[in-house]
Formats: C-alpha cells, structure tokens, sequence
C-alpha cells in the first residue's frame, strides 16, 4: 500500500480503534475531557507515540542523554513506551568519542546504540562533522591540510564501522552554512576548504554503503536564505554525485519565534522534489519569554508541535519527527539561554504536557 494511502487510512482507524478502548476503559467517562494523567495512567489505556507513529509509516524520537538513560527507570520506561528512534545527544560528537588522537571511547553511545536495539529502536547518529564539541587536542592543534584532511576521514570512518549496520542514519555534516547563506567558519572550512563537506559524505559512505546520509541544520525550515542556501548546497552534492540521502531540519523554535508551517511544508516539498528524505531532528519550544499565563503557554506550546508534526506527516519523504529531549526535567536550553524553560513534551515529573496530547491528536487524525 503506498505510504499516503495508508496514512490516509489510519486517519480515520485510529479514531474508531481509540474511541472503543476509550469505552471499554473508562465506561461512560470516555464522553468527558480525559482527566490530568499521569504517565502510569497513560500506560493503561491510551496507545503510545510510537504506536501511533507506527500506523504512518513514521518515526518518532527524542535525543537521548546517556546518563539520564543509566540512572533514570523513569526515564527509560518513557523512552522505551514512547519513541522508536533516537538520536544520542552529546555521545556520538567528537569531543566525545576521540578525546585524545586516535583514542577513541564510544562506551557512553554504545550504551544508548544497545538501549535501543533492545526496544527496537532506530538510531540517528550525530554527528560527524561540526565546528562545535571539538576535543581541545584538535581545536588549539596546528594541522597542515594534509594532516586535518587523515583526522577526519580517520574519525568519520572509524566512528561509521564501529557502528555498522546499528546506526543506519547519520547527520554526517551538522550546522555548515550560515543565516546569510554562506559557509559557517570552522578548523574544517579554514584547514581544508569547501572540500571538506563533499569529502565527508564520500567518506561515511565508504564506511558504511547503507547508511542514509544527512545534512542537518537550524533555522532552515521555512523559507529563507538559509534554507535556499542549504536546498543549493545539497542540490549540488547530488549534482556531483556525492552520497548525500537527506536533510535533517533542527526545529529548535521559540513561541514567538518560529518558521510559519506552510512555508516549512513548501521546503519539504522541494528537498522531496530532489529524491531527499527529510526528517524533523531537534524539536523543542522554547516558551520563556512569552508574556502569557503558564497555561496559556503550554497550549500555544503544544500548538506548535501539532503543526509542524502536520507538515511533516503532509509529506511522504518525511520520515522521522524526533525532539531534542522529551522530558523539561533534561534539556538543554535552560543552560543554553541561562534561564528556566519548559521546551519539551513531558514535564519534570515526566507527566505529559499538553504538547505530548497535541502529537496524538495529530497521529490519531484529531
Ligand atoms: C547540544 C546539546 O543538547 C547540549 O547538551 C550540548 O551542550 C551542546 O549541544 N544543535 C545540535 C545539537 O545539532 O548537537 C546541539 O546539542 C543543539 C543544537
């Protein structure tokens, strides 16, 4: 059955198949407003994410902390309930898995890569080249082209092999282009030029032929400069055959602040146009600045998260809607804007928001 088919079959399934677990469940209270659950309620009856995600064809994920994963059982139990896809969020960078030239530690990520072959999970791994998370044995080193161009396919390659066939995804190239279109400043632009990005794709892909191949990036996902930057760039590694399968929009948006959804769509629709897959890789809300009561602040939240999942499931290239983190209890924008937020789908006490009952809406057609 093709894809759109079926999404649009589950969009009037679900619904039914919901409306009578709700009944058998919850007797004559399944005609009210479904109470504040929590998650041990939502475990009883309501399907999960994943399952409902499963029904599209889509995947849908979270950025994984590997700590919160060791210490956490209520971490893990959300993770693995709720998401089959995950995206490591700082243990695959290269600080972290070259910290001295040719050592290499890969233990951190290896414990998230087996978490989730565990709950049959796919992994996106991130990332192989960036400017950022740079181990300082390489930002403050004085490389000659020659030798910048051996470490990296040296990392690339030895980071894709040791995952093989468990990390079939990579954001091989994260955050290369600036918001006026140009080329980010980087060690990799200044030691080796522009060469770099298609060398970096060429080389994952002799690591690993079957991984699919991203280039990832913020604030590209309406219509923009940036984006037009970025639809070039990766028009022009197909053009030249370099082994590129899709691009990955961050989606690190703000209540005030974000791509309006139509455009985002538009952009989908063109990098599909290309023969991309597209996939939404770090979605959270930042909703600190917004003058609005709190409740009024969550809704509008999970407004957001209903439309960009909408758009996302609008296109059939559109193959994954993962979020940087679920839980405000772990996210990384509190130490990034240096102020309290509440970007996620679960609050601290990993009870659902109302952006986690606005991604199922979404997925069960409501
Ligand atoms: C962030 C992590 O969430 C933080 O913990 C870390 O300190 C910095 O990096 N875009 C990306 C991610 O591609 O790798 C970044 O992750 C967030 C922005």
């Amino acid at each position: 059955m093709n894809l759109m088919r079926k999404r649009s079959l589950y969009r009037h399934v679900i619904p039914l198949l919901l409306l009578i677990l709700l009944t058998i469940s919850c007797g004559a209270a399944s005609t009210q407003a479904p109470p504040k659950q929590t998650t041990a309620a939502l475990s009883t009856f309501s399907p999960s994410l994943r399952s409902l995600a499963q029904a599209h064809s889509l995947y849908i994920g979270t950025a994984v902390n590997a700590d919160a994963l060791q210490n956490e059982e209520h971490y893990r139990d959300t993770l693995a309930r709720e998401f089959n896809i995950v995206t490591p969020e700082i243990s695959m960078k290269f600080d972290a898995t070259e910290p001295e030239r040719n050592l290499y530690t890969f233990n951190k990520a290896d414990s998230i890569v087996a978490f989730a072959k565990a709950h049959n999970m796919q992994v996106r791994g991130h990332n192989l080249v960036w400017y950022q998370a740079l181990p300082s044995w390489l930002s403050s080193g004085h490389f000659s082209r020659g030798d910048l161009m051996d470490i990296l396919r040296q990392h690339i390659i030895t980071e894709v092999l040791h995952y093989g066939g468990k990390v079939n995804i990579w954001d091989v190239v994260n955050e290369a282009i600036n918001n006026d279109g140009t080329l980010r400043d980087s060690i990799w632009l200044r030691g080796i030029g522009p060469d770099f990005l298609d060398l970096a794709f060429r080389w994952a892909h002799e690591a690993n032929p079957q991984a699919r191949l991203f280039y990832n990036d913020y604030g590209g996902e309406g219509m923009s400069r940036k984006s037009d930057a970025i639809y070039n760039f990766v028009k022009g590694l197909l053009q030249r055959g370099v082994p590129i399968n899709g691009v990955g929009l961050q989606m690190h948006i703000n209540l005030d602040a974000y791509p309006n959804p139509q455009d985002v769509l538009a952009n989908m629709k063109r990098l599909a146009a290309l023969g991309l897959e597209v996939q939404i890789t770090e979605m959270d809300v930042q909703i600190q600045d917004d003058p609005r009561p709190m409740q009024a602040k969550l809704d509008a939240e999970g407004q957001l998260y209903r439309e960009m999942l909408s758009m996302c499931l609008a296109v059939k290239q559109c193959t994954a809607f993962v979020m940087w983190g679920f839980t405000d209890r772990h996210s990384w924008i509190p130490e990034f804007t240096g102020h309290p937020d509440a970007p996620l789908i679960f609050d601290a006490e990993y009870r659902p928001k109302p952006a986690y009952f606005a991604l199922v809406g979404v997925l069960s057609g409501r």
